[in-house]
């Protein structure tokens, strides 16, 4: 397992640096983004997330509850939180989601092998690795203020998940100025809150591969923000002038 940790950490901050040089030239095909050119896709978007997300924690939590941390109060909230992010984001989202969209083969395969090496290792590290995951970690600020920053990020991602959702009825694919929430200043509320719930998780749990999750999030959600915040200004002209795309008043 030591091997697979070590390789599989390299894998994980390397596909962080690739996927962000990447994205910036070239929009992740899926979304208002899909494009032909692609090679095939998965005709139903609502299971084509479900395949993509559900391994996540369901590894995750193989590995924790395999692991020697398993008895200790602090890894166990930590299993928690990446637990109530994983099943909100495997099942209740796409479930609830309106006009899913067909996703390319390329980018659901992509995305599962980042999605497992990431769960292996993030489940094996809190579960085994992390030997400061004790009582007194219960305690320590970074524990404290990792928990507290991932509950605001969670809720600023459900509450801008949730606007998205409600501009559609259930069967429209079409697309609205959204408003209201963090919309009022960003583009991307919900990539701004999933951001946070990982650096708060990376702070929290204090151990490599948590903060590779946070690194790889961010590389993939601040370029595919600018990307959205161009499309909005190319198709409604009168998109808010004033929002920025993914950092209030700096991005
Ligand atoms: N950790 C990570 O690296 C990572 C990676 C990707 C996504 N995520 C998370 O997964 C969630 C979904 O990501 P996403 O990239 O699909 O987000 P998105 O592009 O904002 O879309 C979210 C949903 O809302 C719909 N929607 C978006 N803007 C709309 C508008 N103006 N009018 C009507 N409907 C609209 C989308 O429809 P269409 O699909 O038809 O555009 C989709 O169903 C987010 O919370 C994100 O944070 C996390």
């Amino acid at each position: 397992m030591e091997l697979f940790y070590h390789y599989g950490l390299i894998f994980l901050f390397l596909f962080a640096a690739i996927n962000s040089l990447v994205l910036i030239y070239i929009p992740a095909p899926y979304g208002r983004h899909a494009r032909p050119g692609w090679g095939p896709s998965f005709p139903n978007g609502k299971w084509a997330w479900v395949i993509i997300e559900a391994p996540v924690p369901l590894v995750f939590l193989y590995f924790f509850l395999h692991g020697r941390n398993a008895t200790e109060p602090t890894a166990w909230i930590l299993c928690a939180l990446f637990e109530a992010h994983y099943l909100y984001r495997a099942f209740l989202f796409p479930l609830r989601m309106r006009g899913a969209k067909p996703k390319p083969l390329i980018t659901m395969f992509l995305a599962i092998l980042f999605n497992i090496v990431n769960g292996v290792l993030n489940g094996w590290s809190v579960g085994t690795q992390a030997g400061h995951l004790n009582n007194t970690w219960l305690c320590d600020p970074r524990f404290l203020g990792g928990v507290l920053l991932f509950g605001i990020g969670y809720t600023i991602n459900h509450h801008s998940d949730a606007i998205l959702r409600n501009l559609r009825a259930p069967h429209e694919t079409g697309y609205k100025i959204p408003h209201g929430g963090l919309f009022r200043w960003i583009t991307c509320p919900n990539y701004f809150g999933e951001i946070l719930e990982w650096l708060g998780f990376a702070l929290a749990a204090w151990t490599w591969p948590a903060l590779a999750f946070a690194a790889f999030t961010a590389s993939n959600l601040i370029p595919r923000a600018i990307t959205h915040h161009r499309w909005y200004h190319e198709k409604f002209s009168d998109y808010p002038k004033d929002r920025k795309a993914i950092l209030p008043g700096i991005l």
